[in-house]
């Protein structure tokens, strides 16, 4: 059974999936570090939700890492560090701004890397350390973007640290589908099986509370997925192909 009254730590908590899954895990009597760069907005979640301290960070900045390191060691290691922190600009690979394009992947893969060294040291033996990927980061698709690709380099990099920090570490990795937030928001297509950040909160919660490596949901979503990226590139490609709008 976990311990509802563990110690984590979650950055991309200012909104969306991060400030959901801060509300399910204070609601059980978790003791929460949220951080953000959005220090108001962490204010606010701190004071609706209570016992959670508050640190902003920007995992681009290894700096503000370092600083809110220091902070977090003084109340004690970490039973988890989550991170949710990620940026999302929609668009055709050959037309996005290659400066918006360079922040996404710093802010995504080397954010995450970042944020892996910064939390590791401050966990717990056997605590759990958790990056975000997503299902766009499973296969290439058309339009799929620099956002997938840096998510295709997150659970690259959540494999390696799982090996690496085992067994001092626990190294977990959370998959989503598509949920309703801020990120979703600009998508001008349908998205299968898109969930309220509450729902994926829960999920991401219970999944964290068994051992999987992976949390990944909707199911109906990631598995045809999975089998997709598991195919030869002659079908694989081949089917992809027929998604170009
Ligand atoms: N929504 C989806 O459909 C979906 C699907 C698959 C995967 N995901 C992943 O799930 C995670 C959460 O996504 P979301 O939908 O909840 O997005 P969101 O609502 O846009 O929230 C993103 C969070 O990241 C924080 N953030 C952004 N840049 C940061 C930086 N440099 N340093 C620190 N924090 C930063 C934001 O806060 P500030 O702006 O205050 O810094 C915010 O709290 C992301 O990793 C995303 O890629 C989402």
């Amino acid at each position: 059974m976990p311990d509802p009254t563990e110690r984590i730590w979650i950055t991309g908590a200012s909104q969306g999936i991060g400030a959901a899954l801060a509300r399910a895990y204070a609601a059980r009597g978790a003791r929460l570090v949220l951080s953000a760069r959005s220090e108001e907005a962490l204010l606010a979640l701190a004071d609706e939700i209570g016992r959670a301290e508050v640190v902003p960070v920007d995992v681009a900045d290894l700096t503000s890492l370092a600083r809110a390191a220091a902070r977090i060691a003084e109340g004690g290691p970490l039973d988890k560090a989550i991170t949710l922190a990620a940026l999302y600009d929609p668009g055709k690979v050959t037309e996005i701004d290659p400066e918006t394009a360079a922040r996404i992947v710093t802010v995504n893969l080397t954010g995450a890397f970042h944020f892996a060294r910064t939390a590791a040291p401050l966990l717990r033996d056997g605590g759990d350390l958790v990056l975000t990927g997503s299902v766009a980061g499973y296969v290439g698709l058309p339009q799929g973007q620099i956002y997938s690709a840096s998510k295709a380099g997150v659970i690259n990099l959540a494999e390696t640290l799982r090996a690496e920090l085992a067994p001092r570490v626990a190294v977990r990795l959370i998959s989503p589908g598509f949920v309703d937030t801020r990120l979703t928001e600009r998508n001008d297509f349908a998205m299968p099986g898109l969930l309220q950040p509450d729902e994926a909160a829960r999920r991401i919660l219970r999944g964290l509370d068994g051992r999987r490596f992976e949390v990944h949901f909707p199911r109906r979503l990631t598995w045809p997925l999975k089998l997709l990226r598991s195919m030869s590139y002659g079908l694989s490609l081949r089917l992809t192909a027929r998604l170009v709008r």
